[in-house]
């Protein structure tokens, strides 16, 4: 887990198949809150302990998480995969949350096709290890522009991506299949959200987020030009000033 700054806290969740590394900019740059960016159960560096895993698992980590680190409140910021574990700790630890930020992420339960597929892209992991499933959806989660102008973004994804545990890789997997529509409570998040997705976002188009955020009463939505699926780590600046905002406001 990284740690760092001072203000108020700062939940970094991070997405499939990645770790808290993804972060990196809003670590490092991200001003006036404490950044808090773990890596979640049986990804990174982080042990993958009793299995299966669920949505609801790593929600209640993320609670543990917050007693270790003595805070008792947190804006939960979850990109993706981590906006399917925001939603649950939004269900299960709704006092611990002070706001909410989605970041190219969807309500919606996975349809049958996508259940398959996940299965399928766990047994390859399994067999091959983590190199086919780094040329497959790589290319699928960067905007044109960051492939064309920036290295640095590209090269750690790939490394994200081929140091990843295959076996905390398919506990993920098989979490996110069995996932809850989260749509039904939506309506129910009573905190400060702000939903913000990639312009050229081809995991999560921006019309799911648009969704998630015409759902939640009071979100906002911020769309990030010239960015895919992970606008903090193809438009650092852009991202950590949006961030930078909703954090004052819920100050
Ligand atoms: C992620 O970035 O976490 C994944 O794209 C989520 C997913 O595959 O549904």
């Amino acid at each position: 887990m990284d740690r760092t700054g001072r203000g108020v806290a700062v939940l970094l969740v991070h997405g499939f198949p990645f770790d808290r590394t993804m972060w990196r900019s809003q670590l490092r740059t991200l001003g006036r809150c404490e950044r808090i960016a773990p890596d979640l159960r049986g990804l990174g560096q982080s042990d993958l302990g009793i299995r299966p895993v669920t949505m609801a698992s790593y929600a209640d980590d993320l609670a543990r998480i917050l007693d270790l680190c003595e805070i008792q409140t947190a804006v939960i910021c979850g990109l993706s995969m981590g906006g399917y574990v925001a939603f649950e700790f939004m269900r299960r630890h709704r006092e611990r949350a002070r706001g909410l930020v989605l970041m190219d992420s969807r309500a919606e339960a996975e349809p049958p096709e996508g259940r398959l597929a996940r299965d399928e892209m766990a047994r390859v992991a399994e067999r091959e290890g983590m190199r086919p499933i780094c040329e497959r959806l790589v290319p699928r989660l960067l905007a044109e522009r960051t492939v064309r102008t920036r290295a640095k973004p590209l090269e750690h994804l790939r490394k994200m991506v081929l140091s990843a545990p295959v076996r905390g890789v398919a506990a993920a997997l098989q979490a996110m299949r069995d996932r809850a529509d989260a749509r039904a409570w939506l309506g129910t998040i009573d905190v400060p959200t702000l939903v913000i997705v990639g312009a050229e976002d081809r995991i999560t188009p921006i019309e799911a987020a648009a969704n998630v955020a015409e759902s939640i009463p009071g979100a906002g939505l911020a769309i990030v030009p010239g960015a895919g699926h992970i606008p903090p780590m193809e438009r650092p600046e852009l991202t950590n000033r949006l961030l930078a905002d909703f954090v004052s406001r819920v100050s």
